[in-house]
This record gives structure tokens, C-alpha cells and sequence, in this order.
């Protein structure tokens, strides 16, 4: 029996038992890779590309079965403890993105892709003087809402919620914030998107994709070049902050690197809020009872915080399953009380989207709930490199949310317009329609 067969045959629910539970699945698959005409490599990427299309299924029966499968030198971790483990040992499981991020600065790298280099911590700590945490009441919130506002007072009764709203706002604040031009905002979409997927989902090194994110690559430097050669330092922006501190001799803001570490921070932020959105408004509006406990979670916003739902809708349905690490010595994972050997090289696959619903740490997974442990979420990674923006990110994604259920009562439209559909990894299309407080389409 295939390994797709196999996992397919256990989700429409067929026991352990009437599918020969007694052959461990890592043989099983090491059987499937022998027989493959390209050996284990093609069969590697036959298995992504089922499991591309099918992450949360295959990665949930893992979960079951084997929380750390190692089959030769790919690992995938599923459970709860085990992806903490590895997230947190960041000397023994080292980022995967470091030579696609000198591409993309043409030289010297952004700190996502350094682990035990001091490039990378006074990068990062330089980032933090200039996208401040203080900035959130006074500027991020202000801001986010009122784009929000006057992007939704130029949509008509129906409109596609992904092109015409989610997407453009986070693009927009990032003009706005960072100090960039703003009638920009949809070349900025484009090619951040374009790099996020060659950094992030791209795990097969495809060559256009790359060629495509060379030129994108080459186009942001290009314009973050010109921006930051036009920056005040009086402005009260990100650049005007960061031009202000060189022109003031502080290390590390020299207009290069100035330039590299906001363009790490713009493909972090423009692609990833707007996709986030997507799914979670997706994912509350499935059905009639998921939409009226939305509907109903935002009428309740003044007793429980909206946001706090929204955490929950991107738990439950996250912008990826999970994130890549790479062995940089023979180590070890552990989960479920056991050290599982993992060798030096070892690809390993961190799978947060189960971790997420793993029973034995979080309380009734599959429920939405309030007021979790912050410790419950692995939305934005774990350890050294979680997510610099985690701290504007779930207003940012609420917002978007709250907005549009304060403008009317928006539903999904009939029919395949109404899915929430993609192009590539990002979703492109929901088509809404407001109804009046009765119910009514307008
Ligand atoms: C809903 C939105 C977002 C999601 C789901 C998200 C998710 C993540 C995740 C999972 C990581 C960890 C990557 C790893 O460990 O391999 C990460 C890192 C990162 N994110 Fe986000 N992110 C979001 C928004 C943002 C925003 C708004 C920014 C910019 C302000 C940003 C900038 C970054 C940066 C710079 C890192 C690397 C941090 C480091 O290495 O220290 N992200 N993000």
C-alpha cells in the first residue's frame, strides 16, 4: 500500500487494525522510496507535493503515529514539546534562509537567517529602536484603523475582500510607518510576495521562482535606496529614525544596511497579515454556526476582546504548518518524555499546526477559546527568531477584521465566488456582499 493510500485510508477512518498497524510507517516509506525510478529524492518530492496539498492531514495522522519521524536525513516534528524543543535550540538547529537572504540584500544577509552570529542580535536589537513597541498605541492602532476605514468607504455593496481590502492595508501602513511612498502599495504586494515564497515555501530551490525573486530582490533594493537617500531625519518614521541615528555616528544604521534590515522586515510584514486575515475570516465563515459565533464574538467585543477570537481563528488555521530547520551537529529532539537522535545535517521539519493542537499541552484544542495561556500559541515561531512584528500582528490581523464587521454585515457570496481561492501560495480571491441588519442583501 502507498504511503498516500495508507494516510488517506486512515483519515476516512479506518483503524490501525485493518490497515496492518504492524508496519512501522518510517519502513514503510523507506519501502516506497526504494521503489521509486528516482530514488529516495524523487520519492522525498513526490511526498512534498501530496503533502503541499494536503499539510494538515498528513501532518495530523503523523502526529498520531510518530511525533518525531526521522526517515534518513528529513526529520518532521509534530507534537507540542518536540517543536519547542527545537525552536528553542537554536545552536544545535540552525535557520535554513541564510544564502537566500544574501541574495536578497546582494551581500550581507538579514538577522532571520543568522543564528550564533553577533551581526544578527545587534541587527535585530537596532531593528527594535526603530519598529518600536511604544509605537503601538500612538501610531500602529491610529493608523491601521483608519486605513481600514477609508478603504472600505470606496468598496460598493459587494467587492473581493482579498484584492480590494486585506491585501492593500498592511501594504499601505507600511508606506505610512515606515516612511516610504505610498503609491507604491501594489508593487510592494507583488514583489515582497514574490520573496516570501522563495524564502519560505520554496523548499525545492525552483529555478524561475528564483530568477523571479532575483529581479524582485534587485527592484526593492533599488527603490529602498532612492527612499532612504530622500529620507528627513526629523521625519518620525522607520527610515527617518534609522537615517537620524547615522547621521548621529550610531553603528549600524549606515544607509546599506539600514535598507537590508527594512527590507527583511517589509517581506515579513506585507504578505503575511493579509494572508493571515484571509484565512481567519475563511476559516469563521465556513458554515452557518462557525459565521454566527463570529458575528457573535464581535457583538460581545466589549465583555471579551475581539482579538483574542482572532488569535484563536489563526491557531486554528495558520498561514503555514510549520517551519524548517537544518542539524548543525548530531543532536537530539524531545518529545513525549524520550531524546530522539537526529544527525548532523538532518532537514527538519517543525509542524506548528499541530504542536498547536496537541491535547496534551493545550487545553481543548479544537475549541475557541478566551483568555489561553499567550504559551498555547506558536503562531509566530518559538525562540530566537519568533516573528519581530508578534507584537502589532494580532491587532493588525483583528482590525482588519473588526473593521469590516463595523462597516456592515458582510457575508461570503453565493456559489465559487464566495471561496476563498488562491493564486500560487497567496489567496487572491473571497467575493463578500453587505447585508442590512435584518439579513437582507443590500
Ligand atoms: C500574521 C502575521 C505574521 C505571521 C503569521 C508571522 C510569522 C512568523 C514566524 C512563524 C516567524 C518565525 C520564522 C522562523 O523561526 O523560521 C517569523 C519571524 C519573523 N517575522 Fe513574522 N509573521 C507575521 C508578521 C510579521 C510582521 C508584521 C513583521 C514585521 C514587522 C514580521 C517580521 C518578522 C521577522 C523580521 C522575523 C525574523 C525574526 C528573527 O529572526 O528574529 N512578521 N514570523
Amino acid at each position: 500500500m502507498s504511503f498516500s493510500t495508507f494516510v488517506t485510508k486512515l483519515v476516512e477512518g479506518k483503524s490501525f487494525e485493518d490497515l496492518n498497524e504492524s508496519h512501522p510507517l518510517g519502513h514503510e516509506l523507506d519501502r516506497e522510496a526504494d521503489k521509486h525510478p528516482e530514488g529516495f529524492t524523487g520519492f522525498v518530492h513526490s511526498l512534498g507535493t501530496w503533502a503541499k496539498e494536503h499539510p494538515d492531514t498528513i501532518l495530523t495522522v503523523l502526529h498520531k503515529l510518530r511525533p518525531v519521524l526521522t526517515i534518513k536525513q528529513v526529520s518532521v516534528v509534530t507534537s507540542f514539546d518536540g517543536v519547542r524543543d527545537v525552536l528553542s535550540k537554536d545552536h544545535d538547529f540552525a535557520v535554513t534562509y541564510g544564502s537566500k537572504m544574501e541574495m536578497i540584500t546582494d551581500g550581507a544577509g538579514f538577522f532571520l537567517g543568522m543564528d550564533d552570529n553577533t551581526q544578527g542580535f545587534t541587527d535585530r536589537t537596532n531593528m527594535q529602536m526603530l519598529f518600536r513597541r511604544d509605537d503601538i498605541e500612538r501610531l500602529i492602532k491610529p493608523s491601521i484603523t483608519a486605513l481600514c476605514q477609508a478603504q472600505l468607504d470606496k468598496q460598493g455593496d459587494s467587492f473581493n475582500l482579498v484584492e480590494d481590502y486585506l491585501k492593500p492595508i498592511p501594504a499601505l501602513f507600511a508606506a505610512e510607518y515606515f516612511g516610504l511612498q505610498p503609491d507604491k502599495h501594489q508593487w510592494l504586494i507583488k514583489v515582497t510576495q514574490t520573496l516570501f515564497e522563495y524564502l519560505f515555501i520554496d523548499v525545492v530551490n525552483d529555478k524561475d521562482l528564483a530568477q523571479e525573486a532575483k529581479q524582485a530582490a534587485a527592484e526593492l533594493r533599488q527603490q529602498l535606496d532612492i527612499e532612504i537617500a530622500n529620507t528627513s531625519a526629523d521625519a518620525d518614521t522607520v527610515l527617518g529614525r534609522g537615517v537620524k541615528l547615522h547621521q548621529a555616528g550610531v553603528q549600524g544604521f549606515d544607509p546599506v544596511r539600514l535598507r537590508n534590515n527594512v527590507l527583511g522586515l517589509l517581506i515579513g510584514l506585507v504578505p503575511t497579515i493579509a494572508k493571515s486575515a484571509a484565512m481567519a475570516f475563511d476559516w469563521a465563515t465556513q458554515d452557518d454556526t462557525r459565521e454566527a459565533a463570529f458575528y457573535q464574538a464581535y457583538e460581545n467585543r466589549a465583555a471579551q476582546p475581539f482579538q483574542q477570537y482572532v488569535c484563536e481563528l489563526t491557531r486554528l488555521n495558520p498561514i503555514n504548518p510549520g517551519l524548517f530547520r537544518k542539524a548543525a551537529r548530531d543532536t537530539f529532539v524531545v518529545s513525549g518524555g524520550s531524546a530522539h537522535p537526529i544527525k548532523k545535517d538532518t532537514l527538519v521539519f517543525v509542524s506548528t499546526y499541530t504542536a498547536m493542537r496537541d491535547a496534551r499541552f493545550v487545553k481543548q484544542p479544537e475549541q475557541l477559546m478566551y483568555n489561553r495561556a499567550a504559551s498555547d500559541y506558536l503562531t509566530y515561531g518559538f525562540g530566537l527568531h519568533a516573528c519581530f512584528g508578534r507584537y502589532i500582528s494580532d491587532f493588525h490581523v483583528a482590525q482588519l477584521l473588526e473593521s469590516l464587521l463595523d462597516k456592515a454585515h458582510y457575508q461570503r457570496l453565493q456559489g465559487a465566488a464566495g471561496n476563498l481561492m488562491f493564486s500560487g501560495v497567496f489567496p487572491s480571491q473571497l467575493m463578500v456582499k453587505a447585508k442590512n441588519n435584518a439579513g437582507e442583501e443590500l
